[in-house]
């Protein structure tokens, strides 16, 4: 699940290979476990969409991925690190603007140890 609200996010989601979906509506519900990426707002903030859609989803987040800019030094990313302590979930990856090939890489081999962790847990 992706928010993007100038299109770096978006460009980043479009190169994974995996299924993306932006968030829809105030109120949307999904029913399978989903890695959100998000871009960081003013001040190493959470964009609204994003916050409110994780709290209506709560239940079946299990990474997310965050977008930033350097330039905004110690904030760099701050969205991710918020999300990830609040809700015990792994910051897979930091990166900035829409990502360089090297993000998409890691990001996929993040994705694929949740993918690993979950299978093996299922099968316990
Ligand atoms: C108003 C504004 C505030 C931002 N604040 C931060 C910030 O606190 N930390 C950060 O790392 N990036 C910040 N950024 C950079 C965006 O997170 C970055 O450009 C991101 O790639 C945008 O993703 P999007 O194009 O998918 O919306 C900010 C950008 C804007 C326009």
């Amino acid at each position: 699940m992706y928010y993007s609200i100038t299109g770096n996010v978006r460009r980043f989601v479009q190169r994974i290979g995996l299924p993306f979906r932006e968030i829809a509506g105030p109120y949307e519900v999904v029913d399978e476990p989903y890695i959100i990426v998000t871009p960081t707002t003013g001040f190493g903030q959470v964009p609204e969409k994003v916050d409110r859609f994780i709290r209506y989803n709560a239940d079946e987040i299990r990474g997310v991925a965050v977008s930033g800019n350097r330039n905004w030094g110690r904030n760099f990313g701050a969205a991710g690190e918020k999300i990830a302590e609040a809700y015990a979930v792994p910051l897979l990856l930091r990166f900035e603007l829409s990502g360089t090939d090297e993000d998409v890489r890691k990001f996929n081999e993040e994705v694929t140890q949740i993918g690993e962790a979950n299978a093996w847990r299922n099968r316990a």
